[in-house]
């Protein structure tokens, strides 16, 4: 039952990590057609938004499982690994990528290259924390 249990993270995270990814290409279509190449629908900029708000909460809601996870279901101290400090930086970058985004939508920040920076390096790191997680797995 606990081991069962203990898949939840993981899976939560796997799903998480692929909507972040799908709004990571959405935010892409959208930046090549800012910069001159194709432009992307009339709905390219609602549909990363209707992504990647999911994709932020998704990641900060799923995060708080691991080290619940690990005290709860294995007695082990939480942020013991080195997967949990990767998770941590990841979280950092997801929620700087969506405090920027949420300014850009309003219209009280024009910084659009930090902001697809920070959510290619929020994708990228949680691809890392995902291959560190491989070795915990039950
Ligand atoms: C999974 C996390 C996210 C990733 C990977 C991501 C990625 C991107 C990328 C690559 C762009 C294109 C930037 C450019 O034109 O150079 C973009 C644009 C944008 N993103 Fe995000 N983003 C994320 C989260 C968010 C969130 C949570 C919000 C809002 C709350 C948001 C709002 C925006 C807005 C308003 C734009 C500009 C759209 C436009 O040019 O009209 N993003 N994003
Ligand atoms: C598919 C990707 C992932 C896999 C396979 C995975 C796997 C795991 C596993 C097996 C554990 C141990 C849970 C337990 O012992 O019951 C764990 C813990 C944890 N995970 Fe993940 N994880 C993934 C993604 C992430 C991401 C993206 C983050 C951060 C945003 C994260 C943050 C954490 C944290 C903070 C812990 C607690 C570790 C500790 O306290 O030492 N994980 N993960």
């Amino acid at each position: 039952m606990l081991r069962a249990l203990a898949w939840g993270h993981p899976a939560f995270m796997l799903a998480s990590i692929t909507l972040a990814f799908l709004a990571l290409r959405a935010g892409m279509s959208l930046r090549r057609g800012r910069r001159g190449g194709p432009r992307p629908g009339r709905d390219a900029r609602s549909r990363h938004l209707r992504l990647a708000k999911p994709a932020v909460l998704a990641v900060a809601v799923g995060f708080v499982g691991g080290p619940v996870s690990m005290a709860l279901l294995r007695g082990r101290e939480p942020f013991g690994t080195a997967h949990a400090w990767i998770g941590l930086l990841t979280l950092a970058l997801f929620a700087s990528a969506g405090l920027l985004g949420r300014r850009l939508e309003q219209g009280r920040s024009q910084a659009r290259d930090a902001h697809a920076l920070l959510g290619l390096l929020a994708v990228l790191f949680a691809t890392a924390a995902a291959m560190a997680g491989l070795v915990l797995l039950p």
